[in-house]
């Protein structure tokens, strides 16, 4: 038996223009076999267009790219048989159970009508396993709309796991979830990695990328614009920061000016009125402990405070030298600030509701390499 490449993804210049949206514009990843890579970026950024490009489900308009040694254009099936991928969009059938649902997942894999039935008899011994490792074994049975957000992204990430796959690619896979929800995907995702697999992740989230990811790239407009580590990402973005909320809105000018004179960096207002955010320099742990009294001298009331890993909006700052913009051509705005966490998400996911839901990657393992599957 060879042994498995080094490399489990390798794409080079891959480019994917819609009409004048520059969607992916020239990236490169290299993600070595049994890593967590971290694909981190705000709405718009290319994240999902380059994961369907890397699972075969687009076809790159420039560029190169090879799943464990495969090209995805030449070897589409065999990049098919060993990725798994679970989109960013939930693509399990409501009517269904959780059981029925993983069922038919399996006979999309394209086994014969005998060979499906045997792996459906398997899986459904498998289930019991598998549902308990996902903690809803209770759920199995009922069907899908019955059950939470949460236990939906789950059950979705089990189908793509139907196949075992060596690479697997999730896109943004918490984006809404609960913070327990949130860490039972992340101790999921650990065992996979643990058991040998590849993990390509999207994300918005830096802690996300921070607690998972051996290395992450930034992308923004279709373009990386860092890569590294997160040590090296964060180093490149100073030791944290901290968000503050007001009682007063009318006040925010003003808190703003004194924790940019008592930090000596910039501030980040949030798309809330009485929220912003500000870097702290490396060596500024002692600085961010003076914030609130400087704020108190003032006679201003600040009920929320957190001191905290940078958001991604602090990273767009530090690599940009600008917030995370207004950048999509469909006139999408992207929030200014925010915590990346938890004030802005219902923005980004009541834009993503209106925008309507894409093409569900998995349930659709014999689709045609193109242009526009869709
Ligand atoms: N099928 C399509 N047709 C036209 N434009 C598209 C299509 N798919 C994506 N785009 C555009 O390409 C750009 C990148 O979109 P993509 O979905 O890859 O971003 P993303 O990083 O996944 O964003 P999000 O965090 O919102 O999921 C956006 O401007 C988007 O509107
Ligand atoms: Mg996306």
């Amino acid at each position: 038996m060879t042994s498995p490449p080094d490399l489990a993804i390798e794409a080079h210049g891959l480019v994917k223009h819609f009409k004048e949206t520059r969607a992916v514009d020239g990236i490169d990843l290299v993600v070595p076999t049994g890593t967590v890579y971290g694909v981190l970026g705000p709405n718009g950024a290319g994240k999902t267009t380059a994961v369907r490009m890397l699972t075969t489900l687009l076809r790159p308009d420039a560029g190169t790219a090879r799943v464990l040694g495969h090209d995805v254009l030449a070897q589409p099936d065999a990049v098919r048989s060993l990725v798994g991928l679970t989109g960013q969009y939930a693509s399990v059938d409501e009517d269904l159970t959780g059981a029925e649902n993983l069922i038919v997942i399996a006979r999309l894999y394209g086994f014969t009508t005998f060979a499906a039935k045997r792996r459906a008899l398997d899986l459904m011994e498998a289930f019991g396993i598998l549902m308990e490792a996902f903690g809803i074994a209770e759920a199995a049975n009922r069907p899908v709309k019955t059950y939470s957000g949460g236990m939906r992204r789950r059950i979705d990430l089990a189908a793509s796991l139907v196949m075992s796959p060596r690479v697997l690619f999730l896109d943004e896979p918490t984006t809404g979830l609960d913070p327990r929800s949130r860490n039972q995907v992340w101790d999921i995702i650990r065992v996979l990695v643990a058991d040998g697999a590849t993990v390509l992740l999207t994300t918005q989230y830096l802690e996300e990328a921070d607690q998972l990811a051996d290395r992450i790239a930034v992308i923004d407009h279709g373009k990386v614009i860092a890569e590294g580590t997160a040590t090296e990402l964060k180093r490149s973005v100073g030791a944290g920061s901290v968000s503050l909320r007001l009682a007063a809105s009318g006040d925010r000018p003003r808190a703003a000016e004194i924790v940019e004179r008592t930090l000596g960096a910039e501030v980040v207002l949030a798309a809330d009125p009485y929220a912003f955010s500000a870097r702290v320099p490396d060596d500024g742990a002692d600085l961010a402990a003076q914030v609130l009294p400087a704020l108190a001298d003032a006679g201003i009331t600040v009920p929320e405070f957190t001191l905290g890993q940078p958001s991604l909006d602090e990273v767009f700052l530090a690599l940009t030298g600008q917030p995370v913009d207004e950048g999509d051509e469909d006139g999408e705005s992207r929030p200014a600030g925010g915590d990346g966490d938890g004030g802005d998400r219902s923005t980004r996911r009541g834009r993503r509701a209106a925008r309507g839901s894409a093409p569900g990657a998995r349930g659709e393992p014999s689709s045609t390499i193109d242009g526009e599957v869709a």
